[in-house]
């Protein structure tokens, strides 16, 4: 069997299966932007990629797409349930999140989570060469670095957190607080979106495990390594999306987008996985207000919220997604009018194309999670804005904020100010929006996906194997 230089393992792979009237089946990239920004990586030097294919079951034969070689790992519909939707999206997404709703604590959930966690390390034991970099994602894997140190003492282990990394105060109420932790320090080097992020880790060795550290190092019991933590925040790839919202035929999209909703004066867009974290239903009460008011209203003003399809099986999405369209269904009643419905829901996924025209039709971005790791949605609309046209208003609770100061910014949990805020970036006048617009998309271009990898894989090769001597 081929082995490979650069692992990445991600509880997703970079495809979706698509099968075929004839039933045949094909493989087709998946839209995220964990993916976008891996395959960037992988596009400068061959690897594999080590992931779930999506269906519960036998995993299909590894087998290449595009230059990658990709590796399934199987799951069983018991290790969907238990270790996907119960301990990574019904456990640890909540408490990564501030318990925005509560967190569910399951003791099989969690062997489930050890048990899916051994396999993925196997497989990538299987498929990395000697020596390789080996790059773990996210929340779903945090077991990994330590049990692939077990298999592969020789390879070089990084890991990066997409979302955020609780304070410890909510970190502690995890009954296997110690052994997440301790999965974790069997990386080289973690990764995370912001500092307040890898702070909190490494306060959380030294509180919960009685670690040592020192600044952004952890000291790893009964052995001479230090792990460090630090802030590397992801980002899009700039150029390839901006490339593709300057198409003709991506701008005349946003033109006929705009024509088909009435051209109104100020079109303002949501775009979001439906999931609580992401402050829809904040955003839909300072619209309701703003409309019920009369300081906005259709056909003049409009909202189109793309709430895409996620979870739908773990019961806090189920009941938000009632919540949502009960909502928007209430404010469409109370205040749309013939021809001009206040809000156009749209629970679908769209292609990258559609989501470029829809960017470059909207006047108003509106971001406005609760938590977000970091949101590349903020960061995507400021890229298809090559017009310096638009206004980004954008929660301080995101990643995305930390870098793009200069958007209208808004705390989602105060609906008078996020009133405030939307109608600012409404009414504040165009040159000044373009100068804003420029200085967002310096920001992004500047601090792309490649260059996001590329610090990334530099601060893992460089990380120290033996301890520093004290100063
Ligand atoms: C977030 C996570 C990713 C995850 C994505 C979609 O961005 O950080 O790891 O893949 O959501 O969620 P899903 O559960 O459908 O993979």
């Amino acid at each position: 069997r081929p082995t490979y230089d650069l692992v990445i393992a991600a509880n997703r792979l970079p495809v979706d299966k698509v099968v075929g009237d004839d039933g045949e089946v094909e493989w087709r990239r998946s839209p995220g932007g964990l993916v976008t920004a891996m395959e960037s990586v992988m596009r400068s030097q061959p690897g594999a990629w080590v992931g779930w294919a999506g269906d519960a079951g036998e995993a299909p034969e590894p087998f290449d797409e595009d230059g990658i070689h990709l590796h399934p790992v199987p799951l069983s519909a018991e290790e969907v349930r238990d270790y996907y939707e119960g301990f990574s999206n019904d456990t640890l997404w909540p408490i990564y999140h501030d318990v925005i709703v509560p967190a569910t604590f399951h003791r099989e959930w969690w062997s489930s989570y050890q048990a899916v966690n051994q396999r993925f390390a196997e497989a990538v034991a299987e498929v990395a060469a000697e020596g390789a970099t080996v790059w773990v994602q996210d929340y779903q894997l945090q077991l990994v670095p330590t049990l692939l140190r077990k298999l592969r003492p020789d390879v070089r282990i990084g890991w990066f957190n997409h979302i955020p990394f609780p304070p410890v105060e909510l970190f502690a109420q995890l009954p296997w607080r110690a052994q997440l932790l301790e999965g974790l320090l069997g990386a080289d080097f973690l990764g995370f979106q912001r500092q307040a992020d890898a702070r909190n880790f490494v306060r959380a060795c030294r509180q919960l495990l009685g670690a040592q550290t020192k600044r952004d190092r952890v000291t790893v019991e009964g052995s001479r390594r230090q792990v460090r933590a630090a802030a590397i925040p992801i980002s899009v790839d700039f150029q390839g999306l901006e490339e593709l919202a300057k198409r003709p035929d991506v701008m005349a999209r946003a033109r006929e987008i705009r024509a088909s909703l009435g051209d109104p004066e100020v079109l303002m867009l949501g775009v979001d996985r439906l999931d609580y974290t992401k402050g829809i239903r904040h955003r839909l009460k300072a619209y309701e207000e703003l409309l019920s008011e009369r300081r906005i209203g259709p056909p003049e003003v409009t909202l189109v919220q793309v709430a895409t399809p996620s979870r739908e099986r773990v019961d806090a999405y189920r009941l938000l997604r009632g919540e949502i369209e009960q909502t928007v269904g209430r404010i469409n009643g109370e205040l749309g009018k013939i021809g001009a419905p206040a809000v156009h829901y749209l629970h679908h996924s769209y292609p990258r194309e559609e989501m470029a025209a829809l960017f470059q039709a909207a006047d108003v971005m509106l971001v406005t999670p609760l938590r977000d790791g970091m949101n590349l949605v903020a960061k995507e609309y400021v890229t298809c804005r090559h017009d310096l046209g638009g206004a980004l208003v954008l929660s301080e609770f995101t990643g995305a904020w930390h870098e793009l100061h200069q958007a209208f910014a808004c705390n989602p949990h105060d609906i008078e100010g996020l009133k405030q805020t939307i109608l600012r970036a409404i009414n504040t006048p165009a040159k000044d929006k373009q100068r804003i617009m420029k200085a967002l998309r310096r920001r992004v271009s500047d601090h792309d996906v490649q260059r996001w990898a590329a610090r990334y894989l530099a601060a893992l090769a460089a990380a120290p194997e033996l301890p520093q001597p004290e100063p």
